[in-house]
């Protein structure tokens, strides 16, 4: 079994590959056109010596040959003239920048993240459009190209500045994004927007036309009125955009409530404890308290439904209330998630899931405690909180206790894995027993024990591959696999997005379970 460190080094052995594009060739084709790389423009707009919180960086990964790293997109958060901003940016030797699902994915997360903390989006515009092979997957659909866009509109009509830079041929789909941004900016000699390129001019009216005559830099900005700002180069560009967002008089960062306070060495850091072998029981007090402010837990309920840790802390100064798994779920367990959350909902702290769950318990004696219906008030306790929710998968995430800890599908505002995460309905081992046992009782055929082991073993090997943070980030189930050590100052990060929002003052009953 690999240790944590084989599993950090795997991780930033992939970030650096992703990162690299879409390979020797095509950087190389890209420079020679004078081009900037995507993450070099990411750089250059953001406030010097400043992080950049890059959002699954590994989109794609393993997929489409491994020819569209990072799904073709970088998306981030990062500050311009202290300004938080959702940045968008087309990685252009990933297929000409071109849109697969994961891209079209990863592009609306970014903005639902946008909409959420209510960030201005920029856009580094370099963009094929729709990957024609894979255009039914990219289309037609609610949460597909379109959808960008209909965000697009909704987020500037909310006075969320939607401002693009186009560096490269921008057609259809991409042609779109600068078209409906409320400021463009576009750099002459390789920026071009039309709907449709010369070739689609000549087969729809026979006209002949060049690129640039079609929809360059200078036409755009002295002709069409398209673009705003004429840049003569990309660093002009990039520069005129930090100034656009130094005019946009929008909300800044809220400083913390309070001084933050390393957390204290004597507990290690998040990596010693990371729980690789998910069948062996780690510290998980200590792990939460390597992480919080000066180590500080205020557990709520200690001596009640222990295989859940409830705890008020600290994390870089701002409040957060803590749920973490300490065990299997139970009845007690349960409630007691539920009433913190209540109580966290109450105060306005946000809540913080560190999952490392196989479910919740099973058996009669868990049933005739009312486990269904019990587990089921931390589910809806989860859904119903009005507070910022983040969720880092820290182990096993399986079965319910994905939802009752705040899985993808309760929207906490970020999820986060590290490399040593499995996500699935069960594991590989219990899989393996329900469908084997479900096949030997079909009703379709008898199947011979050497059938079954077959089944068995191909039960086992797509839970294994399935359940793989990396099939996972992949898919964009995650917002990243982030190493354990760096999980403090990403979530500090994260929570500085949403403090000083206005929250919901409504009554927030808690109800005792
Ligand atoms: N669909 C499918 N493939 C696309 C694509 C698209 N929309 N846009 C780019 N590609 C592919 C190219 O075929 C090429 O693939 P290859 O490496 O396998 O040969 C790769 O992406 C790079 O494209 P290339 O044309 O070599 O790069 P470029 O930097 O010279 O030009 C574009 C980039 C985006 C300006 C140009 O590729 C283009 O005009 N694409 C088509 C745009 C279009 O008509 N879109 C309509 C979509 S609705």
């Amino acid at each position: 079994m690999d240790t944590i460190e084989d599993l950090v080094a795997g991780l930033r052995a992939a970030h650096g590959a992703a990162a690299q594009g879409g390979g020797e060739r095509l950087r190389a084709r890209h420079a020679q056109r004078g081009k900037l790389f995507v993450r070099d423009r990411i750089e250059m707009i953001l406030d010097p010596g400043t992080a950049f919180l890059e959002l699954s960086p590994l989109a794609a990964h393993g997929l489409y040959d491994g020819e569209v790293p990072g799904a073709g997109i970088v998306t981030g958060i990062g500050l311009v003239h202290d300004q938080p901003c959702v940045i968008i940016a087309n990685d252009a030797t990933a297929k000409g920048g071109s849109f697969f699902a994961e891209t079209v994915r990863k592009h609306l997360r970014a903005q639902e993240i946008a909409e959420e903390h209510g960030l201005p989006c920029l856009y580094l515009v370099d963009c094929g459009g729709a990957y024609l092979p894979e255009q039914d997957r990219v289309f037609p659909d609610r949460d597909h190209f379109g959808g960008t866009f209909w965000q697009q509109c909704r987020m500037s009509a909310m006075g969320l500045p939607q401002i693009s830079v186009v560096f490269g041929g921008c057609t259809a789909g991409g042609a779109y994004i600068p078209a409906l941004s409320d400021q463009v900016i576009m750099v002459e000699g390789t920026g071009r927007i039309h709907l449709g390129g010369p070739p689609i001019v000549k087969a729809a009216i026979n006209e002949e036309v060049d690129g640039e005559t079609l929809g360059g830099a200078a036409m755009h900005s002295r002709v069409s009125g398209t673009s705003d700002h004429l840049a003569p180069d990309e660093a002009t560009a990039l520069q005129k955009l930090r100034e656009l967002v130094r005019h946009l008089g929008a909300r800044r960062v809220d400083p913390p409530p309070r001084a933050p306070r390393a957390p204290d060495p004597a507990f290690g850091t998040p990596q010693d404890y990371a729980p690789v072998d998910l069948k062996r029981q780690v510290d998980m007090r200590a792990l939460v308290r390597s992480m919080v402010d000066a180590s500080e837990l205020s557990e709520f309920k200690p001596e009640y439904g222990s295989s859940l840790i409830t705890a008020f802390a600290h994390l870089h100064g701002y409040p957060v209330g803590i749920l973490a798994n300490d065990g299997a779920l139970f009845t007690q367990s349960a409630l007691k998630g539920a009433h913190f959350i209540e109580l966290c909902d109450q105060r306005q702290i946000p809540l913080l899931f560190l999952q490392n769950i196989t479910g919740f318990m099973v058996g009669s004696e868990a049933e005739r405690e009312g486990i269904a219906k019990n587990s089921a008030k931390l589910v809806y306790a989860v859904a119903n909180a009005r507070v910022p929710k983040y969720t880092v998968l820290v182990g096993g995430s399986f079965g319910a206790g994905n939802y009752g800890m705040c899985g993808r599908g309760f929207r906490p505002r970020f999820l986060f894995s590290w490399p040593n995460a499995r996500i699935a309905t069960m594991s590989p081992d219990v899989a393996a027993t329900v469908v084997t046992d479900l096949r030997r009782g079909s009703l379709k055929s008898d199947a011979s024990e050497d059938e079954i082991a077959a089944l068995d073993a191909r039960t086992r090997a797509q839970f294994e591959a399935q359940s793989d943070p990396y099939y996972a980030t992949a898919r964009l189930w995650d917002d990243g696999i982030i190493e354990p050590d760096q999980t403090r100052d990403v979530l500090g990060l994260c929570l500085s997005l949403a403090a000083g929002a206005a929250g919901d003052t409504g009554p927030r009953p808690v109800y005792r379970m």
